[in-house]
């Protein structure tokens, strides 16, 4: 029942477009996360499936049936926002039961389902404690228990987890997936936070701008993404502006600043049509640096260390190499190369990209 689609959608407010021509299909029982920078239009996309925002065109269809008329009380939707507070003055098994009271429930089943979602999201003790008597992590918990206890067909979450500090979203990020994974339910998730779009979800639809850029699983958005916007938001990336010299059945060999010739996938260049202007994406962890030259297979050049960021596990590394200035993210053992050296960058093909230019 829980499949979402939206067919050709607009939203405009006066004479500006928000959302521009939109289609998408999220799957029944996917999690599918709504990626994007501040201002793309996640928040408006989701409030026209919530049935808070008409769309000035097109059509949103929720378990196979337009809901363009259908005002939002009758969805069946779950929702949590950011700042989609609790009800101060109730207590949290209140809070919980609120829609079901809502939806006539009859008594004896509101408790039960209650204490199952408190349960669920693993704060069962606190059932009769008052909102504000409870931490930012625990009130996000009990907002999801009340978006879930009713079943939604589909579940809505706005930046649910973006109040929180650091360590404590981590951990409340397993546990919505836990959750999700636990309870099936079709889920549009917005954020953005590449990481929590990554870990998280089924399916990605990169925005920018009012408009898709591009839809996938998280390793296809990442690993071969369909546009620069996509390759810089998401992860840290080079893009080598150069030429395609041929395109074949085996790849796409291309000719850039620091590399020179270079050979990638065909599976890695899905969007490179043929001859003429391209770039070479570069994630900055796939771009490795040594002490020699690599034997065999590998793209090589040399460069010299500009910049040291030291973090722990792993360094980011500023580089220059002639006229070009890379960022490089490797894992270490031990020290990392000091400010000065002189390496030999090393790039495997199939860590490479290749879009049109
Ligand atoms: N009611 C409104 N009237 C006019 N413009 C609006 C309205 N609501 C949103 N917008 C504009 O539409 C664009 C998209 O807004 P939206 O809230 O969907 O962005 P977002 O992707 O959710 O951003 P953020 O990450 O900051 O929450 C923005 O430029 C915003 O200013
Ligand atoms: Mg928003």
């Amino acid at each position: 029942m829980g499949a979402v689609n939206l067919n050709n959608i607009v939203k405009r407010f006066g004479t500006f477009t928000a959302v521009e021509q939109t289609s998408m299909q999220i799957p029944e029982g996917s999690f599918t996360t709504l990626l994007g920078p501040s201002g793309c239009g996640k928040t408006t996309t989701l409030r026209m499936i919530a049935g808070l925002l008409d769309p000035s065109e097109g059509e949103i269809v929720i378990g196979g049936k337009r809901v363009n008329d259908v005002p939002i009380h009758k969805r069946n939707l779950g929702l949590v926002f950011q700042n989609y507070a609790l009800f101060p003055h109730k207590t949290v098994a209140e809070n919980v039961a609120f829609g079901l009271r809502y939806r006539n429930v009859a008594k004896a089943d509101i408790a039960r389902r209650v204490e199952e979602a408190l349960e669920l999201v693993q704060l069962p003790q606190v059932a009769a404690r008052y909102p504000k008597a409870l931490s930012g992590g625990q009130q996000q918990r009990i907002a999801l228990a009340r978006a879930i206890v009713i079943e939604p067909d589909v579940l809505l979450l706005d930046e649910p987890l973006s109040a929180l500090d650091a360590n404590l979203r981590e951990d409340m990020r397993v546990e919505l997936k836990r959750i999700q994974a636990r309870i099936g339910v079709t889920t549009v998730f917005v954020t953005h936070d590449q990481s929590e779009a990554l870990a998280l979800s089924d399916q990605i639809v990169v925005m920018s701008d009012g408009r898709v850029e591009q839809v996938g699983a998280p390793e296809e958005v990442y690993n071969t993404p369909a546009s620069e916007f996509v390759a810089k938001f998401l992860g840290a990336s080079n893009i080598l502006d150069g030429r395609c010299l041929s395109r074949g059945p085996d790849g796409a060999e291309l000719e850039v600043p620091v590399f020179g010739k270079v050979i990638v996938p065909a599976a890695k260049a899905p969007h490179l049509a043929g001859e003429g202007s391209a770039k070479l994406v570069v994630r900055a962890e796939k771009l490795l640096l040594r002490d020699r030259p690599p034997e065999g297979g590998a793209f090589s050049a040399p460069a010299s260390v500009e910049t040291v960021d030291y973090q722990g596990q792993s360094v980011r590394y500023f580089v220059r190499s002639g006229e070009t200035q890379l960022q490089a993210i490797n894992m270490i053992d031990e020290r990392p190369f000091p400010v000065g050296a002189q390496v030999h960058l090393t790039l495997r093909p199939q860590d490479c990209a290749a879009l049109p230019g």
